[in-house]
């Protein structure tokens, strides 16, 4: 029996196990072994929670720790402690964590996949970047081999489903941004997403796959809708331009760079018409010219949906690394979009 344990348990982590309950018959047949949630792990003794769950709840971490013999752990707290801590000594102890923790991933990816590898474990992401979106396994699956000379998107669901509900349904700032975090969407502290900083977090990720290094904070610029004016607005409606807050990486003269902006796009762009919570991310090479993902960037459902696929990947095909290099056979010099700043 595989024995998991969550760690966090509030709006991803109660959706990772809904859908392991949901779909347990489903995920054994496929792993050919049963799975049960043995451990959650939480923060608050006092919250009060509709706990309707088979497992044995704790804010204490040596008790989680013994519940049970983990076979695989799910991180869902945020943020870089405690959640470092925690995940590294799983990994050091050669058990795969699986995680929805973007900061985390951006901040110390480094360290933990170098952790994993040395212990011949996971340590999986595929959630931590656009929500439903199965881009982290694209690119080191089907796409491992591909040269990329450009990822661009629209990584943050909590500023566009803001700047979708503002701009065309005339809707105020703070009345969204309480929906949004109403709906699940936005950060423990929403200044992640309002600032830009979630968004810059993922096209940190996105870029490290696509290009090899995990980039410097300084070689990566960041500005969060937080500096869209009413003038911004009317000329993008006078002239018919979407605004949206892309992140995006290419390689200049092999150096990678990037930035997370807000940006004109033209109606004709694909990402112009990512509408609401709807995250889209391109990615150009010679050979595929352009690729198009589009999808559900925050909630629940997506989400958790994301986390438990990559664990029954991983558990079934078992991890393969991306070939990544910096002599893209195609390198752009200029990035696409009008940009607002
Ligand atoms: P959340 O609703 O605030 O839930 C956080 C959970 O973690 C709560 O159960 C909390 O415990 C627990 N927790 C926090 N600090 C802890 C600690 N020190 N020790 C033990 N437990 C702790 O957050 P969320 O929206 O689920 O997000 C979790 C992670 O998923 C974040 O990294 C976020 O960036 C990422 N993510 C979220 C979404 C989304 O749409 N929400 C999408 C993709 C990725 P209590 O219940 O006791 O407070
Ligand atoms: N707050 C994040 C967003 C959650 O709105 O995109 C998904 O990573």
């Amino acid at each position: 029996m595989l024995q998991i344990g969550l760690i966090g348990y509030g709006t991803v982590g109660s959706g990772v196990y809904e859908r392991l309950s949901t779909t347990s018959k489903h995920i054994e047949q496929l792993l050919g072994e049963e799975i049960k949630i043995v451990g959650i792990l939480v923060k608050d003794r006092q919250k009060k929670r509709a706990l309707d769950v088979d497992a044995v709840v704790t804010t204490n971490w040596e008790e989680f720790c013994q519940i049970g013999q983990y076979d695989i752990i799910f991180e869902a707290i945020g943020g870089i402690e405690p959640a470092f801590s925690y995940t590294a000594e799983w990994l050091q102890r050669g058990i795969p964590v699986i995680t929805a923790n973007k900061k985390l991933v951006a901040e110390k990816g480094s360290i933990l996949e170098k952790m994993a590898e040395e212990q011949s474990t996971y340590y999986g992401y595929e959630a931590a970047v656009a929500g439903g979106i199965p881009i982290i396994n694209a690119l080191k699956g089907t796409l491992m081999t591909t040269s990329i000379s450009r990822v661009a998107g629209i990584l943050n669901g909590t500023t566009n489903y803001m700047l979708t509900e503002m701009i065309e349904n005339q809707r105020s700032f703070t009345d969204v941004l309480i929906e949004a975090q109403q709906l699940g969407y936005a950060e423990a502290d929403p200044t992640d997403d309002i600032e830009g900083y979630d968004a810059w977090y993922k096209i940190r990720i996105l870029s490290h796959l696509c290009f090899g290094e995990w980039p410097t904070e300084e070689t990566f610029s960041r500005k969060g809708v937080s500096e869209i004016e009413d003038w911004h607005v009317e000329i993008g409606e006078r002239f018919g331009f979407k605004i949206k807050l892309i992140g995006e990486a290419c390689v200049s003269k092999s150096e990678v760079k990037g930035r997370v902006t807000p940006a004109f796009l033209t109606l004709t762009e694909p990402l112009a018409n990512v509408r609401g919570v709807m995250n889209g991310i391109t990615l150009e090479g010679k050979s595929i010219n352009e690729l198009l993902f589009i999808g559900p960037g925050a909630g629940k459902e997506a989400t958790s949906n994301s986390m438990v696929e990559d664990f029954i990947f991983h558990e079934r095909v078992k991890s393969v690394n991306r070939t990544t290099n910096l002599d893209v056979e195609e390198e752009k010099e200029t990035i696409a979009h009008a940009l607002l700043f």
